[in-house]
C-alpha cells in the first residue's frame, strides 16, 4: 500500500547542515543528564507525555534525549522533525489525524502514535538547523503562547550546550596539540643541549690540540736543528729561546686548562677593599697601556670590601684591560676607563674602551674556551673563559654591557658580608 504523508524534504543547504551536526561529535553518544533535564523540562512545562532532542542526520533522526519513548532513532523520511527544521519558528500539528501530511504516517498510526507534535528547530550560530526540541502527544491538543516560548527558550538551550561541548572538544584538542608540541620541544631542546655539548667537547679537544701543537712543532723543529749550530753559539741562544718561548706557551695553555677542574679551593679568599686590587693591577697594565699610546684611567666611588682571592681578581682585571688595550688598538680615538661603584646589594667594577661595543653574534661565543679573533700566537682565547670561572666561584658575575655606545665588560661582586656568610 503506497502512503500519502508527505515524506519529510531535504533542506537546500543540507550538506553544509550535516557538516555543521558532526562537528559536534554528538551523534551516539550516551544520554547525558543536562539534556536530559531540558526533555524533562520541556515535557512537564508543555504537559505531553513525550519530549525529545531529536537531530537529524541523513538517513535517521536520533536522539539524544528521548524522555517518555524508549527508541533511540526513527527513520528520517518519517520524522516530523525533519519537516520542523525547515522554519524558525516552533512547527505544530494539533491533530495529525487530520492532517493530510502525517495521517498515514507510520509514527501516527502505530506506536507510538504521534497525535499531537510540537517541534522547536535547534538553530546553531551559524543560522543552520541541526534538529528539534520537541513534544509529543498522544491525544490532539494545543500550546498556550507561554509554552510555545518556553519551548523556543529550551530549544535554545539545547543549542547552547551543544555550542559549549564543541568549544570544549577544540580547547581539548587544541589543549592536546600544545602538549605535543611541548613534548617534541623538550626532545628536540635535549637533543640540541646534547648535540651542543658534543660539539663543545669537539671544538675545546680541537682547540686544545690545535694550540699546543703549534708551539710543539716549532720545539721540534728547532731542536732538529740545534746540532747543526754547535759551533754557532749566537744561532744556538737563539734557537733555545726560541724553543724556551714554545715552552712557556705550552705552560701557559696547560695552566689555563687547569684552571677550568680546579676543587673550588677558597683557602686564599681573604676580605679586600676591591679599590686596592684594581690600583695593583694598575701597576701590572702600565706597561701595555704605554706601548699601545692607550691611556687607563681608574675612576673609585667606592670603598667596599668583597671576599676574595686577591691574585685571581687581579688576572681578571688585567685580562679585561689587556683585552681592551687590544680592542682599541687600531682605532683613532684610544681609551680605556676602570670604574669601581656601588649599587644596592653588589660593588660594581667597569672595565670600558673605545671600541664600538660587541655584536650579538660575537657575544655569545666571548666566554668559550679557545674563541679568540686575535692572531695566531697573539691570545690563547682562554682568557675570558677562566675570567668566567673565576668569578663564578667569587658569586659574581660578568656581562657585556649592551646599553652603552662603547665596548664596556661589567662585574658583579656580591659585599664581603653576604660571600662570607655563602662561603
Ligand atoms: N674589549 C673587547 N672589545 C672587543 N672584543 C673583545 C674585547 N674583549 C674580548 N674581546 C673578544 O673576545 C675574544 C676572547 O677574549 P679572551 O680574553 O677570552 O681571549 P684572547 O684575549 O683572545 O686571548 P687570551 O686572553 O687568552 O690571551 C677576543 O679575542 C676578542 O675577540
Ligand atoms: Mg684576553
Amino acid at each position: 500500500m503506497s502512503l500519502k504523508m508527505k515524506k519529510a524534504p531535504i533542506p537546500h543547504n543540507e550538506r553544509e547542515r550535516l557538516n555543521a551536526l558532526l562537528e559536534y561529535k554528538v551523534l551516539d553518544t550516551a544520554p547525558e543528564l543536562l539534556y536530559d533535564d531540558l526533555t524533562h523540562l520541556a515535557s512537564s512545562i508543555c504537559q505531553t507525555p513525550i519530549a525529545l532532542v531529536s537531530l537529524i542526520d541523513s538517513e535517521r533522526q536520533w536522539f539524544k534525549s528521548h524522555h517518555g519513548l524508549d527508541a533511540t532513532e526513527t527513520p528520517r523520511d518519517i520524522s516530523f522533525c525533519g519537516h520542523a527544521i525547515h522554519g524558525r519558528d516552533v512547527f505544530v500539528v494539533e491533530d495529525s489525524f487530520k492532517d493530510l501530511r502525517f495521517a498515514d504516517n507510520p509514527l501516527v498510526t502505530g506506536a507510538p502514535v504521534v497525535r499531537f507534535y510540537a517541534g522547536a528547530p535547534l538553530i546553531n550560530l551559524n543560522g543552520l538547523a541541526l534538529g528539534t526540541l520537541c513534544v509529543i502527544d498522544h491525544n490532539p491538543r494545543t500550546l498556550s503562547s507561554d509554552q510555545l516560548k518556553a519551548l523556543e527558550s529550551l530549544a535554545r538551550q539545547v543549542v547552547t550546550q551543544l555550542e559549549l561541548r564543541k568549544a570544549n572538544l577544540l580547547l581539548k584538542s587544541k589543549f592536546e596539540e600544545l602538549q605535543n608540541a611541548t613534548k617534541q620541544l623538550g626532545e628536540s631542546q635535549a637533543l640540541l643541549i646534547q648535540s651542543a655539548k658534543m660539539a663543545s667537547l669537539g671544538e675545546l679537544s680541537a682547540g686544545i690540540a690545535h694550540e699546543i701543537n703549534n708551539p710543539l712543532a716549532i720545539i721540534s723543529g728547532n731542536a732538529g736543528l740545534l746540532t747543526k749550530f754547535l759551533d754557532n753559539p749566537e744561532k744556538l741562544a737563539s734557537k733555545v729561546e726560541t724553543i724556551k718561548k714554545s715552552c712557556d706557551r705550552i705552560s701557559r695553555i696547560v695552566q689555563g686548562l687547569r684552571k677550568f677542574s680546579r676543587s673550588g679551593d677558597k683557602s686564599n679568599f681573604q676580605d679586600h677593599e676591591l679599590c686596592d686590587i684594581i690600583k695593583e693591577t694598575a701597576i701590572l697594565t702600565a706597561a701595555k697601556s704605554n706601548r699601545h699610546s692607550t691611556p687607563v684611567t681608574f675612576d673609585f666611588k667606592s670603598h667596599s670590601h668583597v671576599f676574595c682571592d686577591e691574585v685571581e681578581i687581579e688576572q681578571v682585571l688585567v685580562n679585561l684591560i689587556n683585552n681592551a688595550i687590544d680592542a682599541v688598538k687600531d682605532r683613532s680615538e684610544k681609551w680605556v676607563k676602570v670604574a669601581l661603584f656601588d649599587d644596592t646589594n653588589s660593588v660594581v667594577i667597569r672595565v670600558t674602551d673605545s671600541g664600538p661595543g660587541i655584536p650579538e653574534s660575537v657575544r655569545n661565543k666571548l666566554f668559550d674556551p679557545f674563541f679568540t679573533t686575535k692572531k695566531v700566537g697573539e691570545g690563547t682565547g682562554l682568557g675570558l673563559s677562566i675570567t668566567k670561572g673565576i668569578l663564578d666561584e667569587h658569586k659574581a658575575t660578568i656581562t657585556v654591557v649592551t646599553d652603552s655606545p662603547n665596548t664596556c665588560f661589567e662585574i658583579r661582586f656580591p659585599r664581603a658580608e653576604e660571600m662570607k656568610n655563602a662561603a
